[in-house]
């Protein structure tokens, strides 16, 4: 196993249900550590920048405005394989699909407003945490 980093966001529908810590401590239970977060308002334009990969695809409108609908908390997190251990605490992207006691399962309302995001690959990672932070802001 390898120390990694992974980025996250608490979406929207999270932060308006007052779900932050809730969700923090599913995190810090894991295991990973949260060495970077801050509460921001995200613009349409870093919004549809950060999902552009998703830009073809029909939900694309409407998750740029989800996205921008409230505050996100952006966060770094590290630990072993910090990636992968991350998307099994996050569970499926669709909540109706997700495993018992991960956030979906237990906070996300619908596939659009799930809760949280988690990067897919160790290269998106750097990518992702690179759209928030500076080297300077992340703590390890
Ligand atoms: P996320 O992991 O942030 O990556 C893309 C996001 O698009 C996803 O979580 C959901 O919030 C949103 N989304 C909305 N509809 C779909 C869908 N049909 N399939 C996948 N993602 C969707």
């Amino acid at each position: 196993m390898t120390t990694q980093r992974t980025f996250s966001i608490i979406k929207p529908d999270a932060t308006r249900r007052n779900l932050t810590g809730a969700i923090n401590a599913k995190i810090e239970t894991s295991g990973l550590r949260i060495i970077a977060q801050k509460r921001i308002q995200m613009t349409k334009a870093q919004a549809q920048e950060f999902y552009a990969v998703h830009a073809e695809r029909p939900f694309y409108n409407d998750l740029v405005s989800f996205m921008t609908s409230g505050p996100v908390v952006v966060q770094v997190l590290e630990g072993d394989d910090a990636v992968a251990a991350y998307r099994s605490v996050m569970g499926a992207t669709n909540p109706a699909e997700a495993e018992a006691g991960t956030i979906r399962k237990e906070f996300a309302e619908n596939i659009e407003a799930n809760s949280v995001h988690g990067s897919d690959s160790d290269e998106n990672a750097a990518i992702e945490i690179a759209h928030f932070f500076s080297a300077e802001e992340i703590i390890g």
